[in-house]
Order: C-alpha cells, then sequence, then structure tokens
C-alpha cells in the first residue's frame, strides 16, 4: 500500500483510531476528516494494553489560531461531561482563546452532549435548533458537537441529514485532537467529523481550566465494562482504562496546593479502579487510602457500582477525617429479578447486605441512590420491591428516572408491556416517598452545628452564602463574603426538603454534630 493509499483507507475506517504516523500524515493530505462512529466497534473489549502519553503539545502553527476569537461551550449531563469542558477549555485557551459567558459573541460554540437518555438528546437537537439562527447570522461562527451523542452513529447520521450547518463533530476519544478537529473545520467546506469508536489511549498532561477554586475534578479512570443491559455509557466512553496512582495522588496534591478544598475522585464504575492495572495490585481502597494523607478538607468519589464495593474500600473509608461519609451507590432497581435482567450482577439482598457493612463500618454514613422505574416488563410487586428497598435503606435522596431505550444496547430490543401512563405514575409515587425521606434527613439537622464549605451566594438572594456539608446538604445562611472557599460552623435553624437555613457561629469551640 503506498502512502496515499494508507491516508485514504485511513480516511474512510470504521472508527478506529488511525496510529500516530497516519494520524500526524492525513490532517496535512486532506482537508476533510470523515471518522464515524460505529457502535459495533464500540462494544468491542481489545486486550491490548493501555498506552500512558504525556507528549500533549500545541503545534506550533497552531499557536496562534484563537487570537482574537472567543469560545463558548455548553456542557449536558455527569460530572465526567463537566470535567472534558475543563480540558476543552484549557486546549482552547492554549491556542489563544477567550472564554465568553453568551454564545452571541462567540466565534467557536461546543455542545458537549449527554446520550444516558432520550430527553438529554433531545435538549441538545433543540438547541442545535436555536443556533441555526445565529450560525445563518455569522457564517464564520463553528459550530461543534462533542461528547457522549456524538459517539452514536444514529445521531451522527441525523446531524449531516438535518443539521447540516453544523461544521464538526468529535468524540469522546477525539478531544486531544481539537486543534486538528478546529484546524480542519477552518480549512474545509464540509462538516468535519471525528469520531473514534475504540477508546484511544490515556494522555496526562492536557491542559485544565478549571471552573472553580473551591472543588476540583479528578478523574480516576475512564470508560466502563459493565455493560448494564440499558445504558450506552460502555459504548460511548469505551473500554475501563486507569490513569496510573502516582498521576491522580500527583493532581490531588497539586490541586491541595492550589487551595482547592474539595475533590471528587471521577470514573463511570469507581470501584472497577485498578483492575486493568496489569503490573500491580492496586485498587480503589488503596488509593482512597493514600489520598485521604494528603492535605485537603474534603475527598468525595462518583460513581460507584455495587458489584465491586469491597470490604478494603469499606475499612478505609471507616478511617473517615477527609474522607466523606457520604456514598452515592446506585441500586437501579429494588428487585432481584429486574436487577438480572438488567445485568446488574447482584441481587437485592447482596445489595442490602452492602448497605448494612458500611452503614455498620461508618458512622452517619449517607447514602443516596439512582433508580430506573418503568424497566420493560416490570411487574408493580417489582414496582413495590424499589419502595420497599428506599424505606429499608433510608435513602437521603435519589436520583429517579423513567427507563429510556437506547440504541444499541440490549434492553432496547426487549418487548415491553409498561405503559407509559405507568412508568409516569410509578416515578411520581417514587419521587413522593424520596422527597418524604430527604425532608426528614433534613429535619433531622435542626438545630445541628455542620461544617459548610461555602461556594459563594445563594442563587436566590446575594445577601445570603450558600455551600455544602460533608454529606452534600445545601445550607444557606447569613455571613460574611470572606467565608466564600472556608469551611465554617453553621447552626441549622430550619430545614426544607431540599436545603437547610442557618446562622454562621463564629466560637472556636462549638462542637460540630453532624
Ligand atoms: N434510561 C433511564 N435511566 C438511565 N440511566 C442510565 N441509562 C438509562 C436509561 N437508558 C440512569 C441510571 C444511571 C444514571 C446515571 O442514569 O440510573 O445510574
Ligand atoms: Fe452504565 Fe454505570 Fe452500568 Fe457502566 S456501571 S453500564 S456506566 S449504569
Amino acid at each position: 500500500m503506498n502512502e496515499k493509499q494508507r491516508l485514504e483507507s485511513a480516511q474512510v475506517s470504521t472508527g478506529n483510531s488511525p496510529d500516530k504516523k497516519s494520524e500526524k500524515d492525513y490532517s496535512r493530505f486532506f482537508e476533510t476528516v470523515y471518522t464515524a462512529p460505529s457502535l459495533k466497534d464500540a462494544k468491542k473489549r481489545g486486550k491490548e494494553e493501555v498506552k500512558y502519553h504525556n507528549d500533549f503539545a500545541i503545534p506550533e502553527e497552531f499557536r496562534e489560531m484563537g487570537k482574537g476569537r472567543k469560545f463558548y461551550i455548553r456542557t449536558y449531563g455527569c460530572q465526567m461531561n463537566e470535567h472534558d469542558t475543563e480540558v476543552m477549555a484549557g486546549i482552547l485557551m492554549a491556542l489563544g482563546y477567550e472564554p465568553t459567558n453568551g454564545v452571541e459573541d462567540a466565534n467557536v460554540i461546543l455542545l458537549n452532549t449527554c446520550a444516558i437518555r432520550e430527553n438529554a438528546e433531545n435538549k441538545v437537537f433543540g438547541e442545535l435548533g436555536h443556533l441555526k439562527a445565529l450560525k445563518l447570522e455569522k457564517p464564520d461562527l463553528l459550530l461543534g458537537v462533542c461528547g457522549c451523542m456524538s459517539q452514536e452513529e444514529s445521531v451522527v447520521n441525523r446531524i449531516l441529514s438535518k443539521h447540516s450547518f453544523v461544521d464538526m463533530i468529535f468524540g469522546t476519544h477525539n478531544i486531544h485532537r481539537l486543534p486538528n478537529i478546529l484546524q480542519e473545520a477552518y480549512l474545509s467546506k464540509e462538516m468535519v467529523v471525528e469520531v473514534w469508536s475504540k477508546e484511544g489511549d490515556v494522555i496526562e498532561n492536557l491542559p485544565k481550566v478549571r471552573k472553580g477554586k473551591i472543588k476540583g475534578w479528578v478523574n480516576i479512570m475512564y470508560g466502563c465494562d459493565k455493560f448494564c443491559t440499558y445504558c450506552i455509557v460502555p459504548y460511548t466512553r469505551g473500554k475501563e482504562r486507569s490513569r496510573r496512582p502516582e498521576e491522580i495522588i500527583q493532581e490531588v496534591r497539586h490541586l491541595a496546593a492550589q487551595g482547592y478544598k474539595e475533590i471528587t475522585l471521577l470514573g463511570q464504575n469507581v470501584n472497577a479502579y485498578g483492575k486493568d492495572l496489569t503490573d500491580i495490585q492496586y485498587g480503589l481502597g488503596d488509593l482512597m487510602d493514600e489520598i485521604r494523607k494528603i492535605d485537603i478538607p474534603r475527598i468525595r468519589f462518583t460513581t460507584s457500582h455495587p458489584r465491586d464495593f469491597d470490604d478494603h474500600l469499606i475499612e478505609v473509608l471507616a478511617k473517615g477525617g477527609n474522607l466523606v461519609e457520604h456514598i452515592h451507590l446506585p441500586v437501579q432497581s429494588g428487585s432481584t429479578d429486574v436487577l438480572k435482567i438488567m445485568a446488574r450482577k447482584y441481587t437485592r439482598e447482596q445489595y442490602l447486605e452492602l448497605v448494612r457493612k458500611i452503614k455498620a463500618a461508618i458512622p452517619g454514613a449517607t447514602l443516596t441512590t439512582d433508580i430506573i422505574v418503568g424497566y420493560p416488563n416490570e411487574t408493580e410487586e417489582q414496582f413495590e420491591e424499589t419502595m420497599s428497598l428506599y424505606r429499608e435503606v433510608g435513602f437521603d435522596s435519589a436520583y429517579t428516572f423513567i427507563y429510556s431505550p437506547r440504541e444499541g444496547t440490549p434492553a432496547a430490543k426487549m418487548v415491553d408491556n409498561v405503559p407509559m401512563e405507568v412508568k409516569k405514575e410509578r416515578l411520581q409515587k417514587l419521587n413522593a416517598l424520596v422527597n418524604e425521606y430527604a425532608a426528614q434527613r433534613m429535619k433531622d439537622h435542626q438545630d445541628q452545628i455542620v461544617e459548610v464549605l461555602v461556594e459563594g451566594e445563594s442563587k436566590k438572594n446575594p445577601d445570603v452564602l450558600a455551600g455544602y456539608t460533608r454529606k452534600n446538604k445545601l445550607v444557606n445562611f447569613k455571613g460574611p463574603k470572606s467565608a466564600v472557599g472556608q469551611i465554617v460552623k453553621v447552626k441549622i435553624t430550619s430545614a426544607n426538603t431540599w436545603s437547610l437555613n442557618g446562622d454562621m457561629i463564629v466560637e472556636e469551640k462549638a462542637e460540630v454534630l453532624i
């Protein structure tokens, strides 16, 4: 195969990352890039070892690309996406672009999308509809779609046929290619599509511009191999790849040194952390045990999968200190039969046993969860089992969803005999229970003294400060602006369903009760 043929074959490849050499030459030879996602490829889990890179650099010729230009990124979905946005902002700023708070004066607009449920996707298509007018007014504006939706074949096809004013589509594994993608988009008259279905390597030194200076996110792993039958994430985020512990620890130390007060360790399934590190026996428990020694007031992690939540992690969390006593532990359903169809690989009893162990080891542990109602063929009895499990655990709160079929997932092919009306009723019933428990948990705080990490002014009232407790409860209180970014003690004076009100106390010795 000569050089040109090789490059042409890369151009029509089915979404696997081209090798490094062709990737470099590729952008020089072709005006447009078209690497579309393939669901078939996304399902594959290769045995190849993950490579780690520290060699990301903005090519010399792109350094002035953003001079005099502004960017705006709208983020949908989870914290992983929020954090990817911080990386994209970092890359854009390294290219000389400046951030702006509105779409009107942006020269580059990126929609960092979420594919988890249909309504998340509808929001993005709605937004594209709004942005069309702006794009017609400003033909030089570059409009890009990235994030999880761009990993879906059907979404890319829909954008190509119905939203042809979009300039670029790039995938979750192509973020580091943003400089090249932008360059292609400036040069090309065609839509630039670069979506690798197979995950790339782990690139450690991507620039980041963090959203705040108080709380920071740190990725500990990427991807998911769990393949719960309803979930699109294993297809959009690729196979599980853990970062090296030393890189994570260094990043947390660095944030601590910069004065950050709270770190959330991120992964789609953080309890699988380390399973893919072949040269060391190292899991989330070991990582947390190291990180807790770093001088930073609060450490959280999300999201957990009950199946991999091991005793060592519980033992480490029980040491307390900066490891907060709040665990988000998605259960999805209280019925063993539904859990089986979901391929969650645990039973109702195993989940309850895990909860029992956590509560026994970590005094005052707060649990929150995710629940899906209206799974295909879910019976009334199975739904009631979810309700009874909720009561049995006594969750502090929950994210609740109606099941949404995702193309390409096994559940999407299941015949479903539950009418939408019934699903809506079940969601309402569950939400009523969630609210009842949330309100009760908040009431438990009445007259207690809590530690609040103050994030800023309350959204509703600039005279009031707002922040979160270790257990992630929102607290509004009157206090000096100098308290922003600090951890202060607040005495709770009243409780609502989703927030607490209180008075800041200054006595040094006031004992924190919750
Ligand atoms: N439909 C409804 N909810 C879903 N989730 C994931 N996939 C779907 C789907 N297809 C929910 C799960 C998960 C949370 C992030 O989103 O509860 O924990
Ligand atoms: Fe999706 Fe979480 Fe299941 Fe992975 S573990 S497939 S991200 S629900």
